[in-house]
């Protein structure tokens, strides 16, 4: 990294860190000193954001580990269930935005992926965590997958705030947030999309959108089976 991005980098990055550790901090020092002062149910919701804000501060982590060792290391590529991976780290979201409404729309029987999992769960986390943050409260967060043309195709749709035309070529540039009144209110360090887009093409996959501004956007995602080309032989040999 040149001087100058690693400046910006540290000086956004500790304040990323800053924040989710001051809350985490001050909620459990309160538990600590007043623990037989607070009801029950206020230490279930103080409990709840130190919870909340740990699980931001390890994607925070996650992806900035992914770019400071400058590409993202993939392990070796194995039999992946799309669907299940999926199920497994939708709860969180669930949590996370209360007040967002969240659809799975999978289909059943889907062939398997090669992937890592733990990099296509960064994947989707990155997608789905932007689809809530840009979008207002109450909208709909759509996740879909499907087959198209032997590859398997995941779709993340938001109805919110959209993205420019002219704004297109800067979402999967390093450090780059756009400018809209949830990009003002969220956080954010303008990291995931570059590690997604990165990741996704290391495990010979392509990523895409189509955004309308005011409307929404959607992501999609393309893997290719797991054993394509086995499965293909086999299907011509016989
Ligand atoms: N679904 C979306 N709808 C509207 N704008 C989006 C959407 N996804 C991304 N953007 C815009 O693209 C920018 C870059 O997204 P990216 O995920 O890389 O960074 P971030 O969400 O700002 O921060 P980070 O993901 O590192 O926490 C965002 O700041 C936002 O302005
Ligand atoms: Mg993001």
């Amino acid at each position: 990294m040149k001087n100058s991005i690693q400046e910006e980098f540290i000086a956004t990055v500790s304040h990323e860190l800053r924040t989710p550790l001051t809350s985490i901090r001050g909620f459990s020092q309160t538990l600590l000193s007043s623990w037989d002062k607070i009801n029950d149910e206020d230490k279930k919701k103080f409990i709840k954001i130190i919870e909340e804000q740990s699980q931001r501060l390890i994607n925070l982590v996650e992806n900035i580990l992914s770019v400071s060792k400058s590409n993202a290391e993939i392990q070796v590529l194995k039999k992946v269930d799309v669907n299940s991976s999926i199920k497994k780290i939708f709860p969180l979201f669930i949590e996370q935005y209360k007040n967002h409404i969240f659809k799975l729309n999978l289909q059943n029987n889907l062939p398997p992926a090669r992937l890592d999992e733990d990099k296509f769960q960064q994947v989707m986390t990155n997608l789905i965590d932007n689809a809530a943050k840009y979008s207002e409260e109450g909208k709909t967060v759509e996740i879909i997958t499907k087959i198209q043309n032997n590859n398997i195709l995941i779709q993340v749709k938001d109805s919110g705030v959209g993205i420019r035309k002219e704004d297109f070529d800067k979402i999967f540039k390093k450090f780059s947030r756009l400018e809209n009144h949830l990009t003002s209110r969220t956080q954010g360090n303008g990291l995931g999309l570059y590690i997604t887009k990165e990741i996704v093409e290391k495990m010979s996959g392509k990523i895409s959108f189509t955004s309308e501004i005011g409307k929404g956007t959607v992501f999609e995602v393309v893997f290719p089976f797991y054993n394509e080309e086995e499965v293909l032989k086999c299907s011509h040999q016989s």
